[in-house]
Formats: structure tokens, sequence, C-alpha cells
């Protein structure tokens, strides 16, 4: 290899190093150091700094990167979303969206519901700055939307509100137990009848992906595996009971969006 060529491969790795070192700190790491302080026992305390703090969701909020990080699935996982809304008559009934999300998902979803008929669409996130993020991403539909400060794990919507909940990848970042109550929550907020679309990470099927994936989780995100088998969201819901599910896999079975209706 010539020296040039060694220079652009070294400073490639170096690049992806620090880039995962960004992510860790503001990721696993912070959580870590968390875990050491009196901040871990607050409702908050499993969300990570980057969506707390406008500066830092400003700088990581762009289509490519978080197209990327998703294995640019990331559109094919949304459209799948948009599709279920998309085919729904939402005529006058509410549209939750349970957590903000990089990207795109946020103004495509809200289209999709306004679309449909919806009346109205309602934004939760436990951050008031991500709340206000997506604000700045959603210019239209005046009066059509509305941001809560709200947790997913101990809503305040009523009983019943909803007709349509969709959660993008939240479940992946909450501890265990807060994984089922947030199921629950998305349970009872909806009408009967009504659909939870919840878009998140699978285990692949192909063995290396599976070790990449294995690795990517161990290292920054380790709520996320027990999603491959103990709190799988298919399992959960059937044995909660209530819900007829079905789910579709994408990239060799990397990342599922489940359509949930609830009876
Ligand atoms: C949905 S996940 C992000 C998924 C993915 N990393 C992305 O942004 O595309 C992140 C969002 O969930 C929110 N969040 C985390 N825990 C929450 C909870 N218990 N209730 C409501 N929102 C929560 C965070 O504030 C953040 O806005």
């Amino acid at each position: 290899m010539t020296s040039w060529m060694t220079n652009v491969v070294f400073g490639l790795f170096f690049l992806l190093g620090l880039t995962g070192l960004f992510f860790f700190v503001l990721t696993r790491g912070a959580l870590l150091v968390r875990g050491f302080s009196s901040a871990q026992n607050s409702a908050k305390s499993h969300v990570y700094p980057l969506y707390s703090n406008m500066r830092l969701i400003k700088l990581v909020d762009f289509q490519p990167v978080i197209s990327a990080i998703l294995l640019f699935q990331y559109s094919t996982l949304v459209s799948k979303i948009v599709e279920g809304l998309g085919a729904t008559n939402l005529k006058g009934k509410k549209v939750l969206v349970t957590s903000c999300a990089f990207g795109n998902v946020i103004p495509r979803v809200v289209d999709a519901a306004v679309q449909s008929g919806a009346h109205s669409v309602v934004i939760a996130d436990i951050i008031d700055n991500e709340l206000e993020h997506a604000r700045g991403k959603l210019g239209h539909h005046p009066g059509k939307v509305a941001y809560v400060e709200d947790n997913a794990t101990a809503m305040t919507q009523q009983a019943g509100c909803a007709d349509a909940n969709v959660m993008f990848f939240l479940l992946h970042e909450l501890p265990h137990p807060l994984k089922i109550q947030a199921l629950r929550e998305a349970g009872r907020m909806l009408a009967p009848g009504g659909k939870l679309y919840l878009a998140e990470f699978h285990r692949p099927e192909v063995p290396l992906l599976r070790l990449l994936s294995w690795t990517y989780f161990k290292v920054f995100e380790p709520f996320g595996l027990a999603l491959w088998d103990t709190h799988d969201p298919v399992n959960c819901l059937t044995e909660m009971g209530g819900w007829t599910c079905e789910r579709s896999t994408y990239f060799f079975g990397n990342f599922q969006v489940i359509t949930a209706t609830k009876h």
C-alpha cells in the first residue's frame, strides 16, 4: 500500500473511532456516570444527554447521518408506518406520536395522519427540547399538532383517546421494566381497533450481522439486546393479551416494524 493510501485508511479509522467515542460519551458513557450519582432515580435518568441539549440535538439531527445509523433503512421503516396510516380512515380521530426521533419521521407521520383525516396529532416526549426541535420541523398543519411533555411509561393522556400511536425506536432505550410499562400505556391509550406502529431493532438472521449488532448493543445501547429475546415486543404484547400483531422485518432481519391492533 502506498503511503497516501495508508494515511487515508488511518484517517478513516480515526474518524470512525472519534465518532464512536462522541456517541459513546453522549449515550452509554453518560448513563454509566449517572449510575454513580443521585440523578439515577429520576424519571428521565435513562434518557441520553444527546436528547436534552438543543445544541447537540441540532448537531446530530441530519438526515444522512440518521439514515446511516439505521443502515440506510430509515426511509423504508418510516414508509411502512406511513402506508399504515394512509390506509386507515382517521377522520376526526386523534393520532399519538410517543416520543420524538431524529430525521423526518415526525413530519412524514404527521402529514400521513392529517391526510387520512386526523383532527389532531399529539407529539409526546419526556424532554422539552426534543418537542421544541420537533416543532421546528412542523411549520405546516397549524392548529392540528399539540406538543406534550409526557412520560411514555406513565402518560397523562386519557384511556382510549387515540386511534393510532407511533413509537419509533423508543423501546430499545428503555430499561426492561419500562419497556413493558410503555407497551401497557400504548394499549391503554388506544381505542378498540386502534393501531400501534412500533419500529425497532430485531435479531438479525445473518450470523455476521448478528455479531456486529450484538457488539453495537453491548457497547452503546445495552437495553436494546433484550428485544431479541426476553423483551421481544410481539411476545410481550401477546402475553399482555388483547392485541393482534403483524411483524415485518428488514435488512436481513436487523429491523422490524410491528403493527399491533388493539381488540
Ligand atoms: C425515540 S428515541 C430515539 C430513536 C432514535 N435514536 C432516533 O432519534 O431516531 C429518543 C426520544 O425518546 C425520548 N424519550 C426517552 N424516554 C422517554 C420516555 N420515557 N417518555 C417519553 N419520551 C422518551 C427522548 O427524549 C428522545 O426524544
